[in-house]
């Protein structure tokens, strides 16, 4: 196969958070409500997965539409900073870029105040640029139903263009936002090579509760490998040769577990790159994901290789004693 420009492109969604905190529930009693820190970050699955491929030293690039707008630019600096490829990010001057305001209570609590006709949610099989995803060795689809027009026709249609250059495809999901079901994206979910829904998640999608159950559904939907996390387990594997777990990193405490999926994604599709077999790649994921979850924020944790190998090495020692 001929030399590709891009190991990596990262379909979904690029946004903008806001995150508030600490406020309490009473905050319309009071005339200028004081926080600690108001400041623009960048979020979406798409662009979480990438910033963190990217810093693992891999050649990603994005496909998102965003508005012509400040947050949009502050996006594309944010791809600037981290060296992703932006050529795949389409300016849609008739959208807003979405905006996530993140409220946040002193005990934990929260809840997002959302653009409903932001960029999110108007992203569509119009702003995906072909020729760019050819580009690349992966094509990740960062999480399924999160753009709810990138739905189950439009994945099949996008997924049969990179089968055919011979990529291999990720997918992540989240929880459907409009009752879409597991109908709705069998079909798309049969071209996907390596399967990443939270057990949560995947329950939802199966009707099925036992960890095995679930796998086997996902698996008999044509997924060739299902990885489910499973939280401060690991994660679990189900492919052709079987079923196993790979347990998570051990001494962990987690202060923020926004984005754990992300970097568990991003650490996996590294691993893949670096051609390792898939017991090392659930390794490697749960090594990456493991740094975040003790960072605030999806992007804060993981910096470059050198902390997921030192993390991996840890690991190691870990296991063998
Ligand atoms: P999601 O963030 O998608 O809900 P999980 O909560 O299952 O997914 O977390 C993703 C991954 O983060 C897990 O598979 C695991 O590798 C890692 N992880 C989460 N919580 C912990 C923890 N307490 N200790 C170690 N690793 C963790
Ligand atoms: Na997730």
């Amino acid at each position: 196969m001929s030399e590709k420009k891009l190991d990596v492109i990262c379909l979904g969604a690029a946004v903008v958070d806001i995150p508030l905190r600490p406020v309490s529930r009473d905050m319309f009693d009071i005339e200028s409500y004081p926080v600690d820190k108001i400041a623009m970050t960048v979020g979406g699955d798409a662009m979480n997965e990438a910033t963190i491929i990217s810093r693992l030293g891999f050649k990603t690039g994005i496909i998102a539409c965003i508005g012509d707008d400040a947050a949009g630019q502050f996006i594309l600096r944010s791809c600037k900073k981290d060296n992703i490829d932006v050529e795949g990010i389409k300016i849609d001057p008739n959208i807003d870029t979405s905006m996530n305001i993140g409220l946040v209570t002193e005990d934990g609590e929260r809840t997002f105040v959302t653009n409903r006709n932001g960029s999110l949610w108007k992203e569509n099989i119009e702003h995906v640029d072909f020729e760019k995803m050819k580009q690349a060795k992966i094509l990740s689809l960062a999480s399924i139903f999160n753009c709810p027009l990138l739905d189950g026709k439009a994945l099949v249609e996008i997924f049969k263009v990179a089968k055919a250059e011979g990529m291999t495809i990720t997918a992540d999901m989240i929880k459907p936002r409009l009752g879409e079901t597991l109908d709705d994206i069998k079909e798309a979910l049969s071209y996907v090579d390596y399967f990443f829904p939270n057990f949560d998640e995947a329950c939802l999608m199966t009707g099925e509760t036992d960890e095995a159950k679930v796998a086997d559904v996902l698996y008999n939907c044509g997924v060739k490998n299902v990885v489910m996390k499973i939280g401060k387990r690991g994660c679990y594997i189900r492919n052709a040769d079987g079923a196993m777990i790979v347990p998570a990193c051990k001494g962990v405490t987690a202060i923020d577990t926004i984005g754990a999926g992300d970097n568990f994604a991003s650490g996996f599709i590294s691993a893949i790159l670096q051609g390792k077999n898939i017991r090392e790649c659930g390794v490697y994921a749960n090594c990456t994901a493991a740094i975040s979850v003790q960072h605030t924020g999806a992007t804060s944790g993981v910096q470059n290789k050198e902390m997921v190998e030192e993390m991996l090495a840890k690991y190691h020692r870990d296991y063998i004693l």
